[in-house]
Formats: structure tokens, C-alpha cells, sequence
């Protein structure tokens, strides 16, 4: 692979500032000489990732993922190094230099990608409003969709043919491999290309940057299956974006409408909602519920009213909950869902209701009722058991006890009895969490460490090379004078030495050193547990009293290497003329 030169990744550094860049993902909070946010990586509801402006670099204490600039957008957009790069250097309006041809080719590839989605989104849009077959504009008419609304979604047609489509993009200069790969087109056992969406009304997806990078496209019948969305793509992740989101970042309300699928996405919108989004064809996934909580301070969970609609809220209700983003569920009567709910009553009911849809508690609690006749005694006693369940949950006391007064008056049961059951389920509640969370760490330690594997049976040498490392970061000026004190021989976990290595190497060639010119030759696995040392250091300097000791213990371990049985007579040798020669 050919390298980036490292002027131009300094360069790339140096305009990139980490703590802007965090901004536009998280709340950024100033904390002493550092910043503080709730990890973008993880869900968590109080900050445990750290910024450090000095070494423009982070790290999170929660899930151990740390960095440069890069290694953010690597992770953050699921991109490898040179694509993060290229993001970066946009961000910016950097030039990027000439690379390898393999680097080339992915980045081009994506690039095509794109392209060829927004060439396909044209043609389906002409073919849609334009084109001989009529069908898809009168199923668009027959549910209620103004051309305004098509236009601005950008909606369209595939009509009933194979190769219309693939025909178009290779007139346009695209190859059959290509439009596979974009998942334009899908390629028979015969090893023939063809049309992927075909006889189906279209619905472009776009993300935040406004590329088209997949559609859904819907049958204008009852046949199955009703959807059929673009597969992931090298531009396209179905559980990390959102349908209409484009818009709804927009919207001047914080408060977000989840609908279950495009249509009610789409009507909702046209109704004057623009603060609408839904998910693309599956279950809303953590990643999605973040990504919300980014932009909204509160959602609305506005999903059909039938079985399978209400079990997707439950489980949409957790993740959320995860993220600490207030849900509210809508209550619809009288309509399967959103889109026909409005049809039928209007823009202004549909807004009552999003306004008097009850919060997250209440609607647990309703359910709490659900099969029982609170009239009886049994009926009353088991709805409260389930109900101070659902109040332990509540982590806000006063919340709490806003919902206790209101089930004291609905019951007659008193407030204080209620009171000191739920205080009760609360404590139980944070010993099981606590045994949960001291379980994860036990296991956690058991587990085999994939990066650094030899650390678990080196825990002393391992510890030391970690301090050594850590000075060495800390004091890149002094690579030299460490060189000559620890030899890289000296290091038992190879892990750690090749991080070694590799900073002096820079150290020597550079002149200095930074996180971001380890990016090319570590995974950005690897680069997090580099950094995970310099956080763990961060507030402690080593002395070079602590360097000393750390490179003695590393040289007596060496001198304890005794002979054992599985050596062979030619190890033994070179043991021993080692020995010699170091006397
Ligand atoms: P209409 O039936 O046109 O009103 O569509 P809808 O958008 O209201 O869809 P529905 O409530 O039936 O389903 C919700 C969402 O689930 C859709 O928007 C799709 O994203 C997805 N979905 C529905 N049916 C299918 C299917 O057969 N296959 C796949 N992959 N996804 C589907
Ligand atoms: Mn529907």
C-alpha cells in the first residue's frame, strides 16, 4: 500500500480539531484542560468519553474506543483509513495526494456507487412522471401523494422490464459489475445482469450529505413482497441510517415522529410534519435510536396500531430508554396507522394527537392491565405488582412519585404503601445491576484479550512496557535515550513492541510524533488500546525514576529465562552467547 506522506496527514490533523469535529456528533462539555461527551460509540446516559485537545485525540472510559480525527470517522461512518482520510480532507477542502491504485479503486468504487444511485433515482423519477407506463403515477394519485410531495421525495417508477435500468447506466459509462455492486442490479446464476427493482413504485434514501445511497421499492398490488430494499452496499448500511431524516434534521421542532415504514413517512410529512423519520425495512437498531437522540429531545413513537406495531414499540421503548431520550407512544383509534389516520381525519387530529400521546410510563402502565379485572381484589393486586415493576425503572424520583399519586388515586390504595414497595424494587433493582455489572467486569477479564494476547500471561511485563510506552508518548523527545535503555528484545508482549517500534521509527524519521501517524499500520482497534494507555496516563507523569524501574524489570526478565525442557540444544546456545556477550 502506498503511504500517505506524513506532512500531508499532519496537515490533514491540524484542520480537523477533534473537539469541533465531536460537536457535530455529541454534546460537548469543557472539563479542566480537557472536554467531556456522552460516547458516540456507546449508549450511555452520563459522559465517560474524554477529548483531548493537547493530543487531538479521545478516548472512552465506557467501551475503550479512542483516537485521532481519523480513527473517529473510521468507526463513526464504517469507512477503512483512506476514505476517512478523503472525508476529512473535504471537510476541509485539502487536497488529497496521489495514491495506490488498489486505494484508488475503493475510493472510486464508492464514488461510482453514488453516482450511479443518483443516475438511477433520476430515471426512475422520469420513467415515474414521464415515462409510457402510467401505473406507478396513479398508485402515488390513489394515495393521496401531491406531485410536490414526489418531487421533493424524489419518488419514482421501475417499470415491469429487466434490463431498462442496467441499459441506461451502461449508455451512461457504467459497467454490469458495478451496478451489482451498488445494488442497482443483481447478476443470474447464467452469469446475465438484471434489473434488481422491477414493476415497483420507488423510494430514494438519502443521507445527511443528500447522496442518494439506496432505495425501497413497493409492489402497486398485494403481492410479496411488499418492500424490497437495496442489501448493503460499500455506501449503504440499513440499521445506521434513517428514512427522511435529510428532512427532519431540519425540522424546527425537537421532537421526533418514528413512523413504521416510508408511506406514513411520506404522508405524515405532506401533512406539515417535517419532523418525521422511520427505519429502512427492519427493527430500529441502537445505532438508529443514537442517532435520533442526536437531533431530537424527544420521540414519538408513531407506529401501527396492531400487534406487531405495538410489540415494535416495547422494543424500540429499551433502546431509547438506553440513550435517555423521553419517548412518548401515540394512541391511534379508528386507523391502522399514521397515513390513514390522516386521510381520514385530518392534519389538526393528528397533531392532537401526537400532543396528548402519553409518555412512556403511562403507556407501560396501561399495558400493566392488560388481561386483568382491576375490580377484583386479584386483579387489582397483581396490576399493582406489575406497575411498581414499571415505576422502578424510573430513575427520577420525583418522577416517580408523580406516577405513585396518580395510581394511589386510581386504586385507593395509599400513596405511602405504594411508596414503599417501589423503594424496595428500586434497591433490589441496583443490587441486580450491580452483581450484572461486577459479573461483565469478571467476565471481561476472563476474557482473551485479541489484541494484546500476551499481556494475560505477562501481567508485570505487560504493566511495565505499558508505562514505558506511555513516557515515551508523553516524552517523544527522548525516544533516543529509551532506544538506548530498553532494546525492543526486551518486550514480552509483541504487541506492545511493535507499538514501540513503530514510535521511535516515526520519532527518528519525523522528528516528532502523534497518534495520527500510527493510522496506516494499526487497525482501528489497535489504535484505540494506543490511545486507551495515554488516557489511562493522562493525569499521571511517569519520571524517569518509574522509566528505570520498568526497563530493570524488563531486563530481569530476561535474565530469568531458564533453560526448559522444549528448548533444543540450538536455542540453549544462543542463550548462553547471549548471556556472554551482555557480561
Ligand atoms: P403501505 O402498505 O404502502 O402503507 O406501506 P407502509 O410504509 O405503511 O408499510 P408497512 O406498515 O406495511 O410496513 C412498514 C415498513 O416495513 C415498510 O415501509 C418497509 O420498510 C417494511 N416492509 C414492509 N413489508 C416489507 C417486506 O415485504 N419486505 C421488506 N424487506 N420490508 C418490508
Ligand atoms: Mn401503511
Amino acid at each position: 500500500m502506498a503511504k500517505l506522506p506524513e506532512e500531508f496527514i499532519q496537515q490533514l490533523r491540524d484542520a480537523n480539531d477533534i473537539v469541533e469535529l465531536f460537536r457535530s456528533y455529541a454534546d460537548v462539555k469543557k472539563r479542566g484542560r480537557t472536554y467531556v461527551c456522552c460516547c458516540p460509540f456507546h449508549s450511555e446516559k452520563t459522559p465517560s468519553c474524554t477529548i483531548y485537545p493537547e493530543s487531538q485525540s479521545f478516548y472512552c472510559f465506557g467501551c475503550g474506543v479512542g483516537g485521532d480525527a481519523i480513527n473517529f470517522v473510521r468507526k463513526m461512518d464504517n469507512v477503512g483509513y483512506i476514505d476517512a482520510v478523503q472525508i476529512l480532507a473535504q471537510r476541509v477542502g485539502l487536497q488529497m495526494p496521489a495514491r495506490s491504485p488498489e486505494e484508488q479503486r475503493t475510493s472510486d468504487l464508492r464514488r461510482r456507487c453514488l453516482e450511479m444511485n443518483r443516475e438511477a433515482a433520476n430515471f426512475y423519477y422520469l420513467q415515474l412522471v414521464k415515462g409510457r407506463d402510467k401505473r406507478g403515477l396513479a398508485y402515488f394519485s390513489q394515495r393521496k401523494l401531491s406531485p410536490a410531495t414526489i418531487r421533493k421525495y424524489g419518488l419514482g417508477f421501475a417499470p415491469d422490464e429487466w434490463h431498462l435500468l442496467r441499459d441506461h447506466l451502461r449508455s451512461k459509462g457504467y459497467y454490469e459489475d458495478e451496478m451489482v455492486t451498488a445494488g442497482l442490479c443483481r447478476r443470474s446464476e447464467k452469469g446475465a445482469v438484471y434489473d434488481y427493482f422491477r414493476n415497483r413504485v420507488m423510494f430514494p434514501i438519502v443521507d445527511l450529505r443528500g447522496s442518494v445511497i439506496a432505495f425501497g421499492g413497493r409492489v402497486l398490488d398485494d403481492s410479496k413482497p411488499k418492500y424490497l430494499n437495496t442489501n448493503d452496499t460499500p455506501v449503504f448500511n440499513k440499521g445506521r441510517n434513517l428514512f427522511s431524516l435529510n428532512f427532519a434534521k431540519n425540522a424546527a421542532s425537537t421532537t421526533f415522529l418514528l413512523a413504521e415504514g416510508y408511506m406514513d413517512v411520506i404522508s405524515i410529512n405532506q401533512a406539515g410534519f417535517e419532523n418525521v423519520v422511520a427505519t429502512l425495512g427492519t427493527a430500529i437498531t441502537p445505532e438508529q435510536a443514537r442517532l435520533i437522540a442526536q437531533y431530537a429531545k424527544e420521540v414519538v413513537i408513531s407506529y401501527d396500531s396492531d400487534g406487531a406495531g405495538q410489540a415494535a414499540t416495547q422494543r424500540a421503548l429499551g433502546h431509547f430508554a438506553d440513550v435517555g431520550l423521553p419517548t412518548r407512544i401515540l394512541k391511534m383509534e379508528g386507523a391502522k396507522d399514521p397515513d390513514e389516520f390522516i386521510k381520514k381525519f385530518g392534519p389538526e387530529r393528528f397533531r392532537m394527537l401526537i400532543e396528548h400521546a402519553d409518555d412512556a410510563t403511562l403507556f407501560q402502565l396501561t399495558k400493566c392491565k392488560n388481561g386483568l379485572d382491576v375490580d377484583t381484589e386479584i386483579g387489582k393486586t397483581e396490576y399493582l405488582r406489575r406497575a411498581v415493576k414499571v415505576l422502578a425503572e424510573i430513575s427520577n424520583p420525583l418522577q416517580r412519585e408523580v406516577y405513585i399519586s396518580k395510581i394511589s388515586h386510581d386504586t385507593g390504595v395509599r400513596a405511602e404503601t405504594l411508596q414503599l414497595q417501589v423503594d424496595g424494587a428500586v434497591r433490589s433493582k441496583k443490587r441486580s445491576a450491580e452483581r450484572m455489572q461486577f459479573r461483565a467486569i469478571e467476565a471481561q477479564s476472563l476474557q482473551r484479550d485479541e489484541i494484546n494476547p500476551e499481556a494475560q500471561k505477562y501481567p508485570k511485563e505487560s504493566k511495565a512496557e505499558l508505562e514505558i510506552l506511555a513516557y515515551l508518548i508523553q516524552h517523544p523527545e527522548d525516544y533516543e535515550m529509551i532506544w538506548e535503555l530498553i532494546p525492543p528484545e526486551h518486550f514480552k508482549t509483541e504487541f506492545h513492541r511493535r507499538v514501540y517500534m513503530t514510535i521511535c521509527q516515526k520519532c527518528h524519521d519525523m522528528g516528532n510524533f502523534s497518534i495520527s501517524l500510527l493510522g496506516e499500520e494499526f487497525t482501528p482497534d489497535e489504535i484505540s488500546r494506543i490511545i486507551g494507555i495515554t488516557a489511562k496516563f493522562h493525569d499521571s507523569d511517569i519520571n524517569r525514576d518509574t522509566l528505570q524501574d520498568c526497563a530493570k524489570l524488563l531486563q530481569d526478565a530476561q535474565n530469568r529465562i531458564i533453560p526448559s525442557a522444549e528448548m533444543s540444544d540450538d536455542d540453549l546456545r544462543r542463550l548462553l552467547n547471549d548471556k556472554k556477550q551482555k557480561k
